[in-house]
């Protein structure tokens, strides 16, 4: 690919330490990684090769996306699976110098098929502890799917009661993904008042192709503290002004924006508008797997689309840290780190 960024421009995006909030963990399943589960669990794939994977990755919308996504974690069943894919995940977070992550995982999507919450935990918190000695500090935040009924959040919510408990340090919150038109986020309202009378952190999937009526409604009764997607806040500027004022976070993900035909050219994306108004928008990966790339990658592709200068990239990069769920000092500490490499003698 031909690029414009200045070399040192994106040399220095690439090395940044940066913290990644939008990452669902079975969106990270490479092609080759669903075929050697597959093959390792005697799971039939609906498709004949890795190559014929590969060539149905060509989405229209949110659904066309999210019907292959479930096919392709039809092959996760032991918590050796949940490891695996998880420390494929943490090293290519590693490579891309990500130092904090926050990680969606979806348990309906597998409970659905028999396999126990306890399990699909227990192998992504192993690969994590393992991931954290090699410098990459995490997160994981339980998602609930909206297109199934708020009976079945609430009783995943119930079923995840003892793991909350045990993974305290790992498992900091909630949210909701999946099919985002007809579910809106006040379906789910209850559970999410119960996540958070447990003091839990709440982000919800608002605003990617739902109207901005499902942002007011994942802020006002919702109450979340980030919203995932958000880019169709452009649309209402009363709301833009609300969460730059409220310095509410957007995690966007410009390259699944365009391979889910949010905006049909990344140079029509409005993450600098919404940055030039104040907004703290973050940049990440969504479903790396699928959409074309890693955080990096996503960096570049906007910054190139955009024209990002070095100001708005440091800022969107410090917004990952201002936004993510550390406690203060770690946050500080994060914040120096970014500022040694950013403005210091690129040591880092
Ligand atoms: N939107 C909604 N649900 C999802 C997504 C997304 O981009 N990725 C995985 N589940
Ligand atoms: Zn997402």
């Amino acid at each position: 690919m031909t690029t414009t960024i200045a070399p040192t421009l994106a040399d220095k995006v690439a090395r940044a330490p940066k913290a990644e909030l939008h990452i669902h963990i079975e969106g990270s399943l490479e092609p080759e990684l669903i075929f050697r589960l597959a093959e390792r669990n005697g799971v039939t794939l609906p498709y004949a090769s890795i190559d014929a994977l590969r060539a149905a990755y060509a989405f229209t919308d949110l659904q066309s996306f999210l019907d292959i996504y479930y096919a392709g974690a039809s092959v996760l069943l032991t918590e050796q699976d949940f490891y695996d894919m998880t420390m494929a995940y943490a090293e290519r977070a590693l490579a891309d110098h990500v130092a904090h992550t926050e990680i969606f995982f979806d348990p309906q999507t597998h409970t659905e098929r028999g396999v126990s919450i306890d399990v699909v935990v227990a192998g992504i918190e192993r690969a994590l502890a393992d991931a954290e000695k090699q410098g990459l500090s995490s997160k994981l935040i339980l998602c609930f799917l909206r297109h199934l009924s708020e009976e079945d959040a609430l009783a995943t919510f119930d079923a995840a009661l003892p793991l909350f408990e045990r993974y305290r340090h790992r498992l900091i919150g909630v949210g909701l993904d999946s099919s985002e038109r007809g579910h809106p986020p006040s379906k789910f309202e209850r559970v999410f008042a119960k996540a958070r009378a447990l003091g839990l952190k709440l982000v919800a999937h608002a605003g990617e192709e739902g109207p901005p009526s499902y942002i007011y409604e994942a802020l006002d009764l919702l109450k979340v503290d980030r919203v995932d997607h958000g880019v169709r806040s452009i649309e209402d500027p009363a709301l833009v002004a609300r969460l730059a004022d409220s310095r509410v976070a957007l995690t966007v993900c410009p390259l699944s924006n365009l391979k889910l035909c949010v905006f049909d050219d990344l140079t029509k994306h409005t993450l600098k508008e919404l940055l030039d108004r104040g907004v703290a928008v973050t940049v990440n990966s969504d479903d790396p797997a699928y959409f074309g790339g890693y955080v990096n990658t996503n960096y570049f592709a906007i910054i190139e689309a955009l024209k990002l200068t070095d100001t708005e990239v440091y800022t969107t990069v410090r917004n990952s840290f201002e936004a993510s769920f550390v406690t203060p000092d770690e946050r500080a500490a994060l914040i120096a780190r970014l500022d040694a490499h950013w403005h210091g003698d690129g040591a880092q």
